[in-house]
């Protein structure tokens, strides 16, 4: 099997797996209680608080646990929206946002919010200008450090300069950025990020919201203060421990692993193209990820193309909604103008921390041979 698709998740780091496993074993008290076997559990907490901390350029009184990156984009983004509410019920987020941030800014809508949408341009990118745009009484904006789709990596330091001068709050979904390139939310300039541990080899189901130093924030869920106050309910300590420790990993190894994984990146996408010159990199003129590449086969529909991948033992993902009976395009790519024909064709291959040189090589083969078989099957091509 050749795995490409760390943006969907990647594989636990093995001595993640372990150091959490003997976090369930030894740390069986509650994380609050004052007891000694409490306190161990807090420590180890405290502990990954820094870890994560250290990886995302903040401090670790700004890291709030959470149970995954959806959870983190409710909670910045409703939060937010609710401590400001009395000066605006306008909240906005990019086009090419995750549905996890669309998903709460509909949720504000249901209670009186409105939604407000910035496009971006060709390349995948939203401008400095759709800031400029929103309309006064937008509290609240939402704007993505990389695309999960595209990998393209956005102007959040000018975005959230642009939003601050206008008086909103900056909330950063750096779920595909955090442990693949280096990011810092103070030089950022956002009020609110958000990492998730199984994007970089750490356990899904454990994220932290960073809510910068001076943010406005109304928890959703209410507990008994822990989190300071941001976040009820006992925490999930093994969960957190996996978490810190794939960040400490994460940042040792950035510098290396990006460059190494970049290498990977290009090398299959000179060679795919090589073989298959109609085929599109959505994204490629400006800077992406290191380990993303979404590209599109002429002729050869995405649901189709992952079933013939799978066949030949490559795991991939559609950059379209596939449902039984059709696909719809990515919003992603309709964002960018990308025609419906060349959208439902759209595959992401996403590299990572166990992608060989050699699965590259083998994957940049199987590829064109899968792109044959579903254009010659006659599967309806590029018509949905
Ligand atoms: C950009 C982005 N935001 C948020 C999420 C949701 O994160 P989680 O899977 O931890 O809920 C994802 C997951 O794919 C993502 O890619």
């Amino acid at each position: 099997m050749i795995y490409l698709d760390h943006n969907a998740s990647t594989p636990v780091r093995p001595e993640v797996a372990d150091a959490m496993h003997q976090a369930l074993t030894d740390l069986g008290a509650n994380p609050s209680s004052p007891h000694r076997a409490g306190m161990q559990a807090r420590a180890a907490i405290e502990r990954a608080r820094e870890q994560v901390a250290a990886l995302v350029g903040a401090r670790a009184d700004e890291v709030v646990f959470v149970s995954g990156g959806t959870e983190g984009d409710h909670l910045a983004v409703i939060g937010a929206a609710l401590a400001r509410r009395d000066h605006g019920r306008i909240v906005a987020a990019a086009a090419i946002e995750h549905h996890a941030v669309h998903g709460a800014a509909e949720l504000l809508e249901q209670f009186g919010w409105s939604h407000q949408s910035l496009p971006c341009d060709a390349d995948g990118r939203t401008p400095v200008a759709a800031v400029h745009a929103l309309p006064e009484g937008t509290t609240v904006v939402s704007l993505m450090f990389a695309n999960n789709e595209t990998g393209v990596l956005q102007p959040v330091t000018e975005l959230a300069a642009a939003a601050h001068a206008r008086g909103m709050l900056v909330h950063c979904d750096a779920v595909q950025g955090a442990g693949k390139v280096p990011v810092d939310a103070a030089a950022l300039g956002v009020d609110y990020l958000v990492l998730s541990a199984h994007k970089f080899g750490g356990p899904k189901g454990t994220a932290a919201v960073i809510v910068r130093q001076g943010a406005p924030l109304a928890p959703l869920f209410r507990g008994s203060g822990h989190e300071r106050g941001r976040r009820g309910g006992t925490e999930n300590a093994a969960g957190i421990v996996g978490l810190g420790l794939a960040a400490e990993a994460a940042a040792r190894e950035i510098a290396t692993e990006s460059v190494r994984i970049a290498g990977l990146r290009d090398a299959f996408e000179r060679q795919v193209l090589a073989a298959l010159p109609d085929a599109v990199v959505h994204g490629a003129r400006v800077p992406r990820l290191p380990g993303t590449s979404q590209v599109s086969f002429p002729g050869a529909r995405s649901d189709h193309m992952l079933m013939a991948l799978d066949a030949r033992g490559v795991c991939a993902s559609a950059g379209a909604a596939c449902h039984s009976g059709g696909v719809e395009p990515s919003a992603v790519l309709t964002a960018m103008g990308v025609s419906r024909e060349l959208a439902i064709c759209a595959i992401r291959f996403s590299f990572g921390r166990t992608t060989s040189a050699d699965d590259v090589a083998r994957a940049a083969t199987l590829v064109p041979e899968a792109v044959a078989a579903v254009r010659q099957s006659g599967a309806v091509g590029a018509r949905p």
